[in-house]
């Protein structure tokens, strides 16, 4: 998430391996060393996935047959691994082989009963109307326009009628706000996700020339949306951004505190966020 930048849209895949090199192969080594920090307990999920997840856990109790839910570039598991210890029939789908080999563990370690496939999300190898709802967690910025709007085209495809697909994804819904935030250096210059200030000229164009992600809009997400019925949007994190400017924990509670009303529904300034829960519907919104 440290790596959105006001890039410009283009329809460029990037090379999507980094998180297999840095999450898959490093972590397997980690892994062999250290087994129990991969338990459930050690596990973090965001606030957007904590919503996602009580939302579906609603679904699971709410349905009389067993739910199948695939995860859209399911990373090291996570995500897959709770909605299957909730009831779920889980299939986590990514491209990088090491990730796929590390969650399968993960979930072995953390008695899931869930599925790892390796395969692209542009292009499914599943049936028709197979899933009840598709699920992806920062996942869909990481794609071009042309990507965004293929994997939702197969989402819409392999859901049964009726079905539904969530994504959490980080947005940047205003260029001026974009440019503040990107001012002020994120992590640590050796890291492989360090971002540089938009004013260190050089630094930003090397940094935007090999940054694997890029912004998302809510006007692109929903134009993306193709033969989905329709769109909504839960909005995270708004003033919270300023949290790096005072390593304060009062201060950091303050900003949460005021978030709780920018972020609402009914907030009128709620698409300045810095992340959404957004929804599509294949049928009517439930
Ligand atoms: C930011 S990570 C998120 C991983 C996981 N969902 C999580 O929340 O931790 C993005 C993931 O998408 C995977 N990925 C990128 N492009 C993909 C594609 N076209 N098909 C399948 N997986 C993809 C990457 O390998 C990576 O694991």
């Amino acid at each position: 998430m440290s790596n959105i930048s006001s890039k410009k849209i283009d329809h460029t895949y990037k090379d999507q391996y980094r998180w297999n090199r840095v999450y898959g192969k490093e972590l397997l080594d980690v892994m062999a060393v250290n087994p129990t920090s991969f338990n459930l307990d050690n596990l973090w999920l965001s606030e957007s996935q904590k919503d996602l997840l009580s939302i579906i856990n609603a679904q699971i109790e709410n349905s009389s047959e067993r739910l199948k839910i695939l995860d859209f570039g399911s990373g090291r598991g996570e995500f897959s691994i709770f909605m299957a210890k909730l009831g779920a029939q889980v299939v986590g789908i990514d491209i990088g082989s090491d990730l796929i080999k590390l969650a399968r563990k993960i979930a072995l370690q953390n008695k899931a009963d869930c599925t790892f496939v390796q395969g692209n999300i542009n292009d499914l190898p599943f049936d028709n109307e197979e899933f009840d709802i598709v699920v992806g967690c920062t996942i869909l910025h990481h794609l071009p326009i042309l990507g965004v709007k293929s994997s939702l085209s197969e989402a819409y495809r392999v859901l049964k009628p009726g079905g539904t697909a969530y994504f959490t994804e980080p947005i940047e819904n205003n260029p001026f706000l974009d440019y503040l935030q990107n001012l002020v250096p994120v992590g640590n210059p050796a890291d492989s996700n360090y971002r540089p200030s938009i004013l260190q000229k050089s630094a930003w164009k090397k940094y935007l020339d090999e940054a694997d992600d890029r912004a998302l809009s809510n006007k692109e997400l929903e134009q993306a949306k193709g033969y989905f019925k329709s769109v909504k949007f839960r909005y995270y994190g708004m003033f919270i951004r300023l949290q790096r400017l005072w390593k304060n924990h009062y201060f950091t509670l303050l900003l949460k505190a005021i978030d709780r009303y920018t972020t609402h529904p009914l907030s009128p300034i709620n698409k300045l966020s810095q992340s959404v829960l957004v929804t599509y519907y294949k049928g009517e919104e439930n």
